[in-house]
């Protein structure tokens, strides 16, 4: 027994490495305060996170600035290995392990309640559900008056996080997605990590448009592995390009809201990066107070996800 003790250790470590936000939704927190709503204080009730956090849970502040400022670091660590391990052979790995979507047969609500099951360390009485999460998105998207296609883009767009549940860490499931095989672009938030990279200094990739040619779409350039591409994979036969658009590249801040890499874009891409940009409100700024009733919603939903989707997906 002595002897499986280190090994023990070492595979904690490795977890505890592989896991350093408390909450897997920390990191879309830290994307608000990078993107606050209008110049704002992010979020949808006013005064700033702190002041809203007491008038919420009747919490000490303190205690939310001392936990605010640990969820800040636990994100920076969190890029530091997501920059660190997405190299352009660990994407084509995951890839060859994932595209071929033989992993589940799921329907999309069966998809919505799977995901539900992920457990971390949030606070189930303040943070909202994986379920909650999609319904708001969903629900905000329904309320301006948009497409039914649209609608069911924001109820889906965040179930490729189910690869947590397929056994993946974290930094290969969130945090902002980057093209790999090309030079990354100093935009990228916390750029520095990514000398850590090996592809840093790759004779290639280290260059403007590394693998590719000029303007090749990016349906042709490689994105890092995570959420955002596994799931356009399970639902590209069955939604409107400008859905898959949204789901593919909704995690792709480099580009949607900086500009980033548009010397691979093709027209199509400059054309449908409007939708990426009219759904990222609905993603970020969705989230209210108010939790959405989800056993009173499921038959509108259940409805609409027929209409497009057959009984049982390929994950
Ligand atoms: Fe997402
Ligand atoms: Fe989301």
């Amino acid at each position: 027994m002595g002897t499986e003790q280190p090994n023990h250790i070492d595979q904690k470590n490795e977890q505890d490495m592989n896991s350093p936000l408390h909450q897997l939704d920390d990191w879309e927190d830290d994307l608000k305060q990078r993107y606050p709503q209008d110049g704002e204080p992010s979020n949808l009730s006013g005064g700033t996170d702190s002041e809203r956090h007491e008038k919420d849970t009747h919490k000490p502040n303190e205690a939310f600035r001392d936990y605010a400022a640990e969820a800040r670091s636990s994100v920076k660590e969190f890029y530091r290995i997501n920059h660190q391990r997405q190299t352009f052979d660990f994407v084509q790995s995951k890839r060859k392990q994932y595209l071929n979507l033989n992993h589940k047969q799921m329907g999309i609500w069966e998809a919505m309640e799977f995901l539900n099951t992920l457990i971390d360390d949030s606070d189930p009485d303040t943070e909202l559900s994986q379920i909650e999460h999609l319904l708001q998105t969903a629900e905000s998207i329904r309320a301006d008056g948009h497409p039914d296609w649209f609608i069911l883009t924001g109820l889906i767009h965040d179930l490729g996080k189910i690869l947590c549940l397929m056994g993946e860490p974290q930094w290969a499931v969130v945090g902002d997605t980057f093209p790999v095989g090309c030079q990354y672009a100093e935009s990228i938030v916390y750029y520095d990590f990514f000398r850590e990279n090996p592809d840093w200094d790759h004779p290639i990739y280290s260059t403007v448009n590394g693998i590719y040619e000029p303007h090749i779409g990016l349906e042709n350039v490689i994105m890092s592995w995570g959420h955002d591409e596994y799931l356009y994979h399970v639902v590209k036969d069955y939604l409107p390009l400008e859905a898959l658009y949204m789901i593919r590249y909704h995690s792709f801040y480099a580009a949607h809201r900086e500009k980033a890499y548009e010397q691979f874009f093709n027209d199509q891409d400059h054309q449908y990066f409007a939708w990426v940009r009219k759904f990222n409100p609905y993603d970020l700024y969705s989230k209210s107070d108010q939790r959405p009733d989800v056993a009173e919603l499921r038959p509108f939903y259940e409805g609409l996800i027929d209409r497009y989707f057959p009984s049982k997906l390929c994950w």
